[in-house]
């Protein structure tokens, strides 16, 4: 079976290397030997034995009917979209690695796929090397899913870890990541929550079968996350981490992208560096938990193999996805319940004033602030509370 690779970066490259270092295992699964024939890239590769089948133009592929599969790990929205309908519509099968993609044109490039009874698939898009699209169209198919949270970026849990175990600060903590290769040197999609949202946006969309706009999510960073936030969490026995969450609210759901406050018995404290892990529960399977590498060259080049071998085992038929174009209202996230960890220079007197008896919390070193947390309301009750103290310095939400 011949494959096309459309960008030769981290991981494109990297699924060309598990492709050769699994090539015996995988062509038993598969059924038949998968054999990349073009890459495509703006780039040439001389001494590199990928340079002969470098290609720049992506008709050459999406002309050649020995090709089957294709790969995506170019990133972007364009020309991904552009080259991923070119393949779709000249009947190849496509796997993706690129969350931008899946989330902003899901819909339609599944549909395209069902129309021309090939598949598009995205296990790489969320969760790296974790299974988590499969497990949700294919085996949690008896529940009602009622949430899903998840770390879902490992960048910035990664420094998030840093800055809980060595007491660091957020720019000495991504200076650090950035040397490592671990952020990236633009890290805003990162640091800003954008790269989590895009990914609870996708496994939204699959769990409620229709189109979640990422622009409605609320999405929070951790850019704003201090030091002094993490000697606030040890004080209380809870770690700081970025969480991606959904919940089922009646016909809808409610998104959010923001650090939390998790207590040491919740599922995803443990959650460290870069690993991501994925939290679901249904209605009658309860709670299951997915965990493991969830960025990196060969994590996420697993998955994009892994989508090719079930590729191959269905040629002939289009799995079905249920993910239709039609737009889900998402819940106000203002209309959500939660506790909310405050730090402010107003006195305990003006603090007690508005939002009645708090908890308090004392944290070791940091002086001439109240810190406290807040009985269980609204978002929207939190704002307008807030709105009356007049220096609030910090609000994270405590879960
Ligand atoms: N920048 C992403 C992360 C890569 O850190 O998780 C994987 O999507």
């Amino acid at each position: 079976m011949k494959a096309a690779i459309m960008g030769y970066g981290t991981i494109g490259s990297g699924v060309a290397e598990v492709l050769d270092t699994n090539h015996d295992s995988i062509a038993k699964r598969a059924g038949e030997e998968i054999e990349v024939k073009y890459v495509l890239d703006l780039r040439d590769f001389p001494g590199d034995p990928i340079q002969e089948k470098i290609v720049h133009e992506y008709q050459v592929i999406a002309q050649d009917p020995e090709v089957q599969i294709v790969v995506e790990t170019m990133g972007g929205v364009e020309p991904a979209y552009t080259f991923v309908k070119a393949m779709l519509e000249a009947g190849k099968h496509v796997t993706t690695s690129n969350k931008a993609l899946v989330a902003e044109k899901g819909a339609e490039l599944i549909a395209l796929a069902r129309e021309k009874n090939v598949n598009f698939l995205f296990e790489a898009s969320v969760g790296g090397g974790i299974p988590i699209i499969r497990p949700l169209n294919c085996c949690l198919t008896a529940d009602e899913i009622e949430e899903i949270t998840g770390i879902l970026n490992g960048t910035t849990n990664y420094m998030l870890t840093r800055m809980s175990e060595d007491g660091l600060d957020f720019d000495d903590v991504l200076k650090e990541a950035q040397d490592k290769g671990y952020a990236e040197k633009d890290p805003t999609a990162d640091v800003e929550g954008y790269d989590a949202c895009r990914k609870i946006a996708i496994l939204t969309s699959l769990v409620c079968g229709q189109q979640v706009d990422f622009n409605d999510i609320h999405t929070e960073g951790i850019t704003k996350i201090t030091a002094a936030d993490f000697k606030y969490a040890k004080a209380m026995g809870r770690t700081i981490k970025l969480l991606a969450t959904s919940r089922r609210v009646g016909d809808s759901y409610c998104a959010m992208v923001a650090p939390c406050l998790l207590a040491s018995d919740h599922p995803l404290y443990p959650v460290s560096d870069v690993f991501n892990a994925i939290f679901v529960h249904g209605n009658v399977l309860g709670d299951a938990m997915f965990y493991g590498s969830g960025a990196g060259k060969l994590p996420t080049a697993s998955a994009v193999v892994a989508d090719m071998v079930d590729i191959a085992k269905h040629i002939h038929t289009n799995i079905l996805l249920e993910w239709s174009s039609r737009k889900v209202d998402l819940v106000d996230y203002r209309n959500a319940d939660n506790r909310f960890f405050v730090r402010t220079s107003s006195s305990e007197a003006d603090v007690k004033a508005v939002f009645g008896d708090v908890e308090r919390i004392e944290a070791e070193g940091v002086d001439g602030e109240f810190g406290f947390v807040t009985d269980s309301m609204t978002e929207a009750e939190y704002e307008e509370k807030a709105a009356k103290l007049s220096g609030v310095l910090q609000m994270i939400r405590v879960k």
